[in-house]
Formats: structure tokens, C-alpha cells, sequence
């Protein structure tokens, strides 16, 4: 599953932001490719929309898979409690 939000971050320069939340794949289908293709289909649906900017709170654990799909880190990494370390991560979706 993934979802997606319209949310402007308050770091990030940028008209027409979106937010992606809640980014999963069952844990016996990782690792296969489902994950950045769900991520893309969704990035093609913001781009119909003219969404320029997706932006999301990345998992340390997903940075790898978010860079791979070009997400680029940005700002200092924070601490959601009880879940742990993550990073501002964004894409401009001209790209
Ligand atoms: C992150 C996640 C959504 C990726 O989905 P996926 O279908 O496994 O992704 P893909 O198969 O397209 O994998 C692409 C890259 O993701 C990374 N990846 C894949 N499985 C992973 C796993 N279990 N843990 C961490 N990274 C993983 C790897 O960098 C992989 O690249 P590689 O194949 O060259 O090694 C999935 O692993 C997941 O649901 N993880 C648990 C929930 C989570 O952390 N969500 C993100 C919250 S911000």
C-alpha cells in the first residue's frame, strides 16, 4: 500500500507538494520489485495532477529504497518515538 496527501512541508521550496505516507509491502513480498512499482504508479497519477514536488518522513531502514527511486535526503535526521530514526526525504517529479 502506499497513500498520498496534500501536504507542504515547511522546509521544502515548492508549489504543488504532495505528501507519501504509509509506504508498505507484505513483508513475504519484498524485495521483488512490488514496492517501486506501486511508487511509480502513484507518482504517474501526481503528475496527471500536476503535482511538482512528493515528499516523505523515510524509515532509515526504507532510505536505501526511497534513493533507488530517486528520493534525495534532505535536512538532519529526527526521531518519531517508538519507531525510531528518519529522514525528510523528496522528489521533484519533473525528474
Ligand atoms: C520499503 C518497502 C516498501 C520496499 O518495498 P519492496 O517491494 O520490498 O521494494 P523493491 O522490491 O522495489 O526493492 C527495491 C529496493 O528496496 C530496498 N529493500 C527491499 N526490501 C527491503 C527490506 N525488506 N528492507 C529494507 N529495504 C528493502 C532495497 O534497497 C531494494 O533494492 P535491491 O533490490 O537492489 O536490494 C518494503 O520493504 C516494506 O514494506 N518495508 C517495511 C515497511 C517500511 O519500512 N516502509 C517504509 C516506511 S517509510
Amino acid at each position: 500500500m502506499v497513500s498520498f496527501f496534500k501536504n507542504t512541508h515547511k522546509t521544502i521550496f515548492g508549489p504543488n507538494q504532495y505528501q507519501l505516507r504509509g509506504m508498505a509491502v507484505l513483508e513475504e513480498f519484498q524485495g521483488r520489485g512490488l514496492g517501486t512499482k506501486l511508487l511509480k504508479f502513484g507518482e504517474n497519477i501526481l503528475k496527471e495532477k500536476n503535482i511538482d514536488i512528493v515528499w516523505c518522513n523515510a524509515r532509515e531502514i526504507a532510505v536505501p529504497f526511497y534513493n533507488k527511486n530517486n528520493y534525495k535526503t534532505t535536512g538532519e535526521p529526527f526521531t518519531i518515538q517508538s519507531i525510531g530514526i528518519h529522514y525528510v526525504m523528496c522528489k521533484p517529479l519533473g525528474t
